[in-house]
């Protein structure tokens, strides 16, 4: 297969050497396309020597093989290892003014763009922007991994292993390296799964709302888990600042009235519904048309009326036969109970499958890293704990959903 192996300037673009090596000893033909810039770091000898193919940077060092239009033409597979910030942006802003932007621009095969660079680049709205607009247009942006970095910082923002980023390329066109296995269809393969992320917001007037603090990076890691799973993934996300995750279908809501809209029009196909968005209990009873005014000392009643119940309805509605309908609880211990008591009368009264309970407050849940859930069946019963990042919190609930099915449908048992 004809691969395009771009480097852009950064440090890690070592790595890319043995990335180089995996892909030629896999027996793909690949040139490698650096930037100018990244040449400080690893020389044009080096990749002249490892692919055995001359190399260029520039757009006018080859120009009777008209080589900023064939490279990306002819590509099958496109790889960029590391993607500093610089080039993602010229990335997104559709720039070619070296070569390894114009390969992009005329690429027409899969293209996979693995970021590195300091946490705070990544993190910058700018650069989230970019890798927003990215993956919209179809390009497969990897996230960084965490850990140590150029110095002695760490974070989000390192390259991935060499191995894990050729895996995730050669997958995007039905490829393996020699040795890994193909990747398993995964328990969730076949399924269609929805899941709403976020806060719903309620309009007080054109400019205010009541809101929660809901960041949605736990709907988001269910949505990446299953994705990753093998299942189809629809996220309805209601005001959520991060960008899509690859490979998913976004739908963006505001209002519980739109979330429900959104939630049950795709919950008509699907066979499982998680339901982890912090939905708004109440609403103003009317929107004012125009911004509120405050009036001499005066102070101002809301009147609020009851959203309805998103996840009571699906779980006593059941859109679909055999359809999974999993809820979230955030709770605090009270007078009345402790978090576990508050979480299984919620798994009785909502009639979902699992709900997943979360002791908040403290600094423990919303904005927060790190997550700790009790898995409760319908009648309130244990079923599963999980502690720790979001991730896998996401899995052990996708585990408890996989045993579900399987429990439901014995024959779905032998694929998971
Ligand atoms: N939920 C929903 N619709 C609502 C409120 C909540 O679908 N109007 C869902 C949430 O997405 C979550 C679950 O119900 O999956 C539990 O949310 P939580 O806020 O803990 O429960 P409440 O319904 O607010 O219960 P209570 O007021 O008794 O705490």
């Amino acid at each position: 297969m004809r691969i395009v192996l771009g480097v852009s300037a950064g440090i890690a673009a070592y790595k890319a050497a043995l990335l180089l090596r995996l892909l030629t000893e896999a027996g793909h033909d690949v040139r490698v396309v650096p930037t100018r810039a990244s040449l400080q770091f690893v020389g044009r000898a080096t990749w002249e020597a490892l692919s055995g193919k001359p190399v260029t940077t520039e757009v006018w060092d080859d120009v009777p093989a008209v080589e900023h239009v064939a490279l990306g033409r002819e590509a099958e597979l496109v790889v960029v290892a590391p993607a500093t910030a610089d080039l993602l942006a010229r990335a997104a802003g559709g720039h070619s003014d070296d070569l390894l932007t114009a390969t992009l621009l005329t690429a027409r095969c899969p293209v996979l763009l693995a970021p590195a660079m300091h946490t705070e680049m990544w993190e910058h709205p700018a650069t989230r922007a970019n890798v927003a607009t990215l993956r919209s247009r179809g390009v497969h942006v990897l996230d960084p991994d965490s850990g140590r970095l150029t110095g002695a910082d760490t974070g989000p923002g390192r390259l991935p292993e060499p191995a894990a980023i050729a895996a995730a390329a050669l997958a995007l066109v039905g490829e393996h390296l020699p040795g890994d296995a193909p990747a398993p269809p995964g328990d969730l393969a076949g399924a269609h799964v929805v899941v709403s992320a976020g806060g719903t917001r309620e309009a007080l007037d054109p400019v205010r709302y009541l809101g929660n603090r809901s960041t949605g990076r736990q709907g988001w890691a269910l949505a990446r888990a299953a994705a990753s799973r093998g299942a189809a993934v629809t996220l309805v996300a209601a005001n959520v600042d991060l960008p899509d995750p690859d490979g998913v279908e976004v739908r963006r809501v505001e209002s519980t009235a739109e979330l429900r809209d959104a939630v049950r029009d795709a919950a008509a196909h699907a066979d499982v519904v998680v339901m982890a968005a912090a939905v708004a209990d109440f609403r103003p009873a009317a929107a004012a048309e125009h911004k509120l005014k405050k009036q001499d000392g005066a102070g101002l009643t809301l009147e609020l009326v009851q959203n309805p119940d998103v996840l009571a309805e699906l779980a006593r509605e059941r859109l679909r036969p055999g359809q999974v309908v999993v809820g979230f609880a955030a709770e605090t211990g009270d007078a009345d109970g402790d978090v576990l008591a508050h979480g299984r009368a919620k798994a009785v009264r909502k009639g979902a499958d699992l709900l997943a309970v979360n002791a908040v407050g403290g600094g423990r849940g919303f904005g927060t890293a790190d997550n700790a859930v009790t898995l409760l069946d319908a009648r309130g019963d244990e079923v599963g704990a999980a502690s720790g990042s979001k991730e896998q919190v996401a899995d052990a609930v996708w585990d408890a959903v996989v045993t579900l099915r399987a429990r439901r449908d014995p024959a779905r048992g032998a694929t998971g």
